[in-house]
């Protein structure tokens, strides 16, 4: 094995944000406080992936099992994206950052996802970094939309089930185009994907750390960086083996 192997970057860091609301109850604040506090956070990690190269940085920001809250906090995320999207998008753009929402915009109001167009279309042609901010998002329900596209093109004779492929099927997800996750993080402590990006996930590497979103910054995220790059991918092959 080479002595000194270079420092293999991730093409596509997704990030489950968790533990706003312990990050606020720890300091006796509302759990809204942890959400905001939530917001810079996402507002370094933006700029420190941006720093570190990576191409595209995927964000859950609302579950569609987020909907069991209490209605006054998924207002105020409702709220929060909106104004994440407004106050940040020029800032955003001058970076050159490419900003994606996906997720289901049926129950979103005509307000936010004019908003949200507008943010998309802004920015479509930025390179540097492409955010995308899962909201009002399940990998579950994603799924079974693709499969409804495609049952949809068979019913319509447009393509015959039995030359189904891998391929037209992610090309049926909202990610359609984007690489696959290379390193999935999830802050707050908990082991689990929580329907975030189950098929964009297929070969991710996994990094958990008991840090609380709000605390979350470069020095972490480079943290996570490096444990990536010592893991040895093999994506079900073998170990390649060097002379
Ligand atoms: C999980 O923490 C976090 C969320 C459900 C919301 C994530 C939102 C942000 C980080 C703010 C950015 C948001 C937008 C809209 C761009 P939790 O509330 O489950 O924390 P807990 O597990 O400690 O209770």
């Amino acid at each position: 094995m080479a002595a000194h192997q270079p420092f293999v970057s991730p093409r596509h860091v997704a990030i489950i944000m968790d533990g706003n609301g312990r990050w606020a109850e720890a300091r006796g604040l509302p759990r809204s406080a942890g959400h905001k506090a939530g917001i810079d956070a996402l507002r370094r990690s933006v700029r420190a992936a941006s720093d570190q190269g990576i191409e595209v940085l995927s964000v859950y920001a609302f579950s569609t099992e987020n909907w069991q809250r209490p209605k006054r906090e998924v207002m105020f995320l409702f709220d929060l994206l909106n104004r994440f999207i407004k106050q940040d998008v020029a800032e955003l753009h001058a970076a050159g950052v490419h900003i994606k929402i996906i997720g289901s915009r049926v129950d979103l109001d005509d307000k936010i996802i004019k908003q949200l167009k507008y943010a998309e279309r802004l920015t479509a042609d930025n390179t540097k970094l492409k955010l995308i901010v899962a909201f009002n998002y399940g990998a579950r329900q994603e799924l079974a939309q693709a499969a409804k596209a495609l049952a949809e093109l068979v019913a319509a004779g447009k393509m015959n089930a039995a030359d189904i492929t891998t391929d037209h099927f992610e090309n049926a997800l909202d990610t359609a185009g984007i690489p696959p996750v290379d390193l999935l993080i999830r802050t707050g402590g908990e082991q689990r994907v929580s329907n975030f990006m189950l098929w964009q996930c297929a070969y991710a590497e996994f990094y958990f750390t008991p840090i609380f979103w709000p605390d979350f910054d470069s020095t972490a995220l480079a943290k996570a960086l490096a444990e990536y790059a010592a893991r040895d991918r093999r994506f079900g092959g073998l170990k390649v083996q060097s002379a």
